[in-house]
This record gives structure tokens, C-alpha cells and sequence, in this order.
């Protein structure tokens, strides 16, 4: 370990990054947390020790600063509209800061093929960042387990239903927390992993009748998978306020995720942390009063996602 290792932690406010500032403050890093906003949240990330910095990835001018004297950084750009635009800008800033390592959040399901206008543009940003000759890693995790606490989600798994046009497709869901857990490693000691993609995924490789089933378990009470047809769902996801990109990305994933693209598990996490990540059934229990609606409590960052 360096003495003294100061990294950045970018979308540090939402699921990943809250997980990654706690996890790399833990390690006894020196946090500087990039927040978009300076609210709540980010004032809670300062409460835990870490420097927050406001800046937005769109502007490279809020970059510098931020980067200025960091030794890695983790660059996470949500699901909107503009991430090769962010990539660009990021990577442009670490050429200038001399940045050693960049953990960059991609997705298991990047592909310049997909439908979803989120998935080609993260196998583009991908590219830009392999050519730009950054030491670079990149990160391929699968589907969040804070899916189920998404807001057009979690309606109607509180009526009991797991409302997902999977099909038969399966994943391996993955808690941001343990994610965060791995970045902050990454972020410690990256040397071994530079140029390459480590997918990140939880223990075990299920569907979503499995999903389901480990839910009812989990929570006490039975939900069922639920498959609608894509047209059904893409009126919905608007309906409920999902934003267009977000849509187009939702539905574009979910094809990708019927045929097969979220497939595969890995002990990735376990590796670089020493510790195995949490299962469906563990994620949910503790959550059970938010996720079955017995509480109006809801957890930190629950609303991130999909362009809101
Ligand atoms: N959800 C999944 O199942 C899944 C699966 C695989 C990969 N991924 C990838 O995970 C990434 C999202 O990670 P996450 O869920 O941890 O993020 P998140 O919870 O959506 O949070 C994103 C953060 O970025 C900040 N942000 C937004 N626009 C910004 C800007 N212009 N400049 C600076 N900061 C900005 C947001 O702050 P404000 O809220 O203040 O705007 C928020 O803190 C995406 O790249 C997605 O492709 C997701």
C-alpha cells in the first residue's frame, strides 16, 4: 500500500460511487468524491471523511481541479445521454494530471450492436479510452441488485410482482456495495489489472423465476416474475417518468438481456476483495421493509438511475 494514496471517486453520489468513497476511506484512502450537485448526499460523503468537489463531467474546466494530484481515479457517468462526451473529457483531464490509473465503469452488456443507445455508447467510450493509451481498467458489471429499488421497479414488487422482460435470459445480480468494495481495491493498488476488463458480477448465475423465488424467500411473502411484452413495458417505463434515453436504453438492454447479454458469474469480486459478494437473498433482507412497502423508509441513492 502507498502511504498517503489519494484517489477520485467520480459519480460519487450515486450507488457505485457512495459505495466506493466508503470503501476506499475504509482502506485509508485520501477520498476526493466528484458530486454533481452539492446537496444532502454530498454533504454526507464529507461527514465520512472525504473532500467533495463540484464539477460536472461536460465541463472539463470543474475536471482539472478535481483530478489535479489524485493517483487513480473511478469514472462513472450514469445512464444519460453524453457519455462519450464525458470519457473524452475525463480522459483528456488525466493526460493532463498524469493520472496512473483509471477505473472506468463500463457495462457487461457494452456493444456497439445493441439497441440501447447506453450500451453502444459504453462499448464506444470503452474504445476512446483503449486508444487514448491511459492506464486504464475497465469494469463490466452486470445487472445492480438496486434494480429492485429503481422507482419503476419498486412498485410493483411491493404488489408482488417482479415485473422484468428477461425472458429466459439470466445474470448474476450484483450489489453496488460490493462493487464498491472492489473499486476501492482497484483504486489501492491497480497494478496488476491495468489494460484489463474484469467483469463483476454476484455469486451465482440465476433467472428471473429464480430471482423471484429467492425474493419470496428473502422477503417472506411470494412475488412472482412477470415477462411483458416489450411494447407494454416501454409505455409503462414512460409513463412512470422515465426519461427517453433511459427508455431507449431499458428496453434496448433488456432485449440484449433475453438474448443472453447479462449471462455468465465470476468470483471477480471475491478475488480482488477476499470476500465472496452478496446473493439476492441477502441483499433483500435487510431490506425487506422497504422492498415489500411495510416502510415508506427508502435507501440512499434508490432513485438513481436510467437518466433520471
Ligand atoms: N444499473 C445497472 O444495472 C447497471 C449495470 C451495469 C452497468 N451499469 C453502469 O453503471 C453506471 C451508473 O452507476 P451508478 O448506478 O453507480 O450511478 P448512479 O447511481 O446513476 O449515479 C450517477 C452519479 O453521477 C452524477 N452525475 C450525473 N451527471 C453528472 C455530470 N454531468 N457531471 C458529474 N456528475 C454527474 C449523479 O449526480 P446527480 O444525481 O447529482 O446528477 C450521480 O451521483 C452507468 O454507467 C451504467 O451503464 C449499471
Amino acid at each position: 500500500m502507498t502511504e498517503n494514496r489519494s484517489v477520485l471517486v467520480s459519480g460519487a453520489t450515486g450507488d457505485t460511487g457512495r459505495a466506493a468513497v466508503r470503501e476506499s476511506l475504509a482502506l485509508g484512502l485520501t477520498v476526493r468524491a466528484l458530486v454533481h450537485t452539492a446537496d444532502a448526499r454530498a454533504q454526507a460523503l464529507a461527514d465520512q471523511g472525504a473532500e467533495v468537489v463540484v464539477g460536472d463531467f461536460l465541463d472539463p474546466n470543474t475536471l482539472r481541479p478535481a483530478m489535479e494530484g489524485v493517483d487513480a481515479a473511478y469514472l462513472c457517468y450514469p445512464v444519460r445521454p453524453g457519455l462519450i462526451h464525458a470519457t473524452v473529457n475525463f480522459a483528456q483531464t488525466a493526460k493532463e494530471t498524469g493520472l496512473k490509473a483509471l477505473i472506468n465503469c463500463s457495462q457487461r452488456s457494452a456493444d456497439r450492436e445493441s439497441t440501447s443507445p447506453s450500451c453502444r455508447d459504453t462499448h464506444i467510450a470503452e474504445q476512446v479510452l483503449n486508444w487514448s493509451g491511459l492506464p486504464v481498467i475497465h469494469l463490466r458489471p452486470t445487472l445492480f441488485l438496486e434494480w429492485l429499488q429503481y422507482f419503476w421497479v419498486l412498485p410493483k414488487l411491493r404488489e408482488g410482482i417482479l415485473w422484468m422482460p428477461t425472458g429466459k435470459g439470466t445474470s448474476s445480480p450484483v450489489a453496488a456495495e460490493d462493487q464498491g468494495r472492489a473499486i476501492a481495491r482497484l483504486l489501492l493498488d491497480p497494478t496488476d489489472h491495468l489494460g484489463t476488463t474484469i467483469p463483476l458480477s454476484g455469486p451465482a448465475e440465476i433467472d428471473h423465476e429464480q430471482f423471484a423465488a429467492e425474493l419470496s424467500e428473502a422477503l417472506g411473502r411470494e412475488i412472482v416474475h412477470v415477462n411483458p411484452p416489450m411494447d407494454e413495458y416501454a409505455a409503462y417505463l414512460a409513463d412512470v417518468g422515465v426519461p427517453p434515453y433511459g427508455v431507449d436504453h431499458i428496453v434496448g438492454a433488456m432485449r440484449d438481456y433475453q438474448n443472453g447479454a447479462m449471462s455468465g458469474a465470476d468470483d471477480n469480486i471475491e478475488r480482488l476483495t477476499g470476500r465472496r459478494p452478496m446473493t439476492v437473498a441477502e441483499y433483500a433482507r435487510p431490506r425487506a421493509a422497504l422492498l415489500t412497502g411495510s416502510s415508506r423508509g427508502t435507501a440512499p441513492g434508490s432513485d438513481q438511475a436510467a437518466g433520471r
